[in-house]
C-alpha cells in the first residue's frame, strides 16, 4: 500500500543514490508541486540544491516577497532574481495571448539558464514535474490539439543538457499534497489555488503595463483576501481577477469618470479540463465590488464570469 511515509523514505533514498554528493539546480514557482520537490529533494542533499525564484514582474501583489520568505524559512538555498524590467520590457506592445505565453517563456528560460551560468558544477536539474504533466506534455487542454501553449517552469531539460531529477514524476496532485503534509510543507503552499504560469500576464488583456500589473495586484489582492475572509477560498478550484481593455463612463462624488473594468472568476473543478463557475454568494460579490472600486485607482466597474468550461476555457487568454 502506497503510504507518504514510506513514499517520502524511499525517495530521499533514491535521491540521494542517484546524486550523491553532487550539486542540483531548481526553479521554484510558489506552487505545490515545486515547492514538495524541492522540500524532497533538500532533505536528501541539503544545500548541494541550489534554488532560483523568478520575479518576472506577473506574480500577484506581494506573492514575490512572502513565499521568498517562506522558501528560506524552510532552509532551502534559494535566490531570488528580480526579472522584472527585463519582462516588462519585452513585453511591451504585445497584446496576442500566444505570443505573450513564447515572450515569457522564453525569458524565463534565459534567466534561469543565466543563474545556472554562475553556479559551477551543477550536474542535476530537479523539476517538480508530476505524473499528469508527463501524460500530457502538450497541454492542459488534451494532447492532439494545442489551444493554448503551456508554459510553467518545466520544458527546461533538452537545452540544459543535465541529468533529471523529478521525484513527483508518478504522483497525481493530492498525493504531492499528502506527502508535502508529511513533510511538513505549510498549508499555506497546500492549499494554493493553481496560477498560471505565465500569470497575470494572461489577466490582462491586450497590451501589458507595469501600471496594469499594478492595478490588477490590488484589485485582485482585495478578492483574494476576501475568498479567505468569507471561507470560500476553499471551496473554489481556482479564483482571479481579469483586467478588461475596455474604459467605461461612472461617476464618483459629482464628477464623471473613465476607468477600467475588472471581471473576476471563480471556479469549481476536479483537474481544471472542464470547470463550471462558482456560484458565490450575491452578498459576497456584492461586497468585492464595493471594496474594489473603492480602494482601486483606475477601476469603477466589477463584473463577474459566469461561463463555464467548456466552451469557455478558465483564463480569458
Ligand atoms: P484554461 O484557461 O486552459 O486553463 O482553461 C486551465 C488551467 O491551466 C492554467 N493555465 C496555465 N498554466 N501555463 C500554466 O502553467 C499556461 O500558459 C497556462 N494557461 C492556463 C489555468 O490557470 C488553469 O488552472
Amino acid at each position: 500500500d502506497w503510504t507518504p511515509a514510506a513514499f517520502v523514505q524511499e525517495t530521499v533514498d533514491k535521491i540521494k543514490a542517484q546524486v550523491g554528493d553532487k550539486k542540483v539546480i531548481m526553479a521554484l514557482s510558489g506552487g505545490v508541486d515545486s515547492t514538495v520537490a524541492a522540500e524532497l529533494i533538500h532533505k536528501a542533499i541539503g544545500s548541494n540544491l541550489y534554488c532560483i525564484f523568478v520575479d518576472n514582474g506577473l506574480l500577484r501583489k506581494n506573492e514575490f516577497e512572502t513565499v521568498l520568505d517562506s522558501y528560506k524559512h524552510m532552509g532551502l538555498n534559494v535566490k531570488g532574481v528580480n526579472a522584472k524590467d527585463l519582462f516588462y520590457g519585452e513585453l511591451k506592445g504585445v497584446s496576442d495571448p500566444e505570443k505573450k505565453r513564447k515572450i515569457i517563456g522564453r525569458l524565463f528560460i534565459e534567466v534561469f539558464q543565466q543563474e545556472a551560468n554562475q553556479l559551477k558544477d551543477i550536474s542535476f536539474l530537479g523539476q517538480g514535474t508530476i505524473y499528469p504533466d508527463v501524460i500530457e506534455s502538450v497541454s492542459v487542454n488534451g494532447p492532439s490539439v494545442t489551444i493554448k501553449s503551456h508554459h510553467n517552469v518545466g520544458g527546461l531539460p533538452e537545452k540544459m543538457n543535465m541529468g533529471l531529477v523529478e521525484p513527483l514524476r508518478f504522483l497525481f496532485k493530492d498525493e504531492v499534497r499528502r506527502v508535502g503534509r508529511e513533510i511538513g510543507i505549510s498549508d499555506i503552499f497546500l492549499g494554493r489555488h493553481p496560477f498560471p504560469g505565465p500569470g497575470l500576464a494572461i489577466r490582462i488583456l491586450g497590451e501589458i503595463t507595469p501600471e496594469k500589473v499594478a492595478m490588477l495586484q490590488e484589485a485582485d489582492a482585495v478578492y483574494i483576501d476576501g475568498l479567505r475572509e468569507a471561507e470560500l477560498y476553499d471551496k473554489v478550484w481556482q479564483a482571479g481577477t481579469i483586467l478588461l481593455p475596455v474604459q467605461s463612463v461612472g461617476v464618483m462624488g459629482d464628477e464623471r469618470t473613465y476607468e477600467f473594468t475588472v471581471a473576476l472568476r471563480a471556479v469549481t473543478s476536479v483537474d481544471g479540463m472542464t470547470a463550471d463557475w462558482a456560484h458565490l454568494p450575491y452578498e459576497f460579490l456584492a461586497k468585492m465590488s464595493n471594496d474594489i472600486i473603492n480602494k482601486v485607482k483606475g477601476i469603477n466597474r466589477v463584473v463577474y464570469d459566469i461561463s463555464s468550461k467548456p466552451p469557455a476555457t478558465i483564463e480569458w487568454e
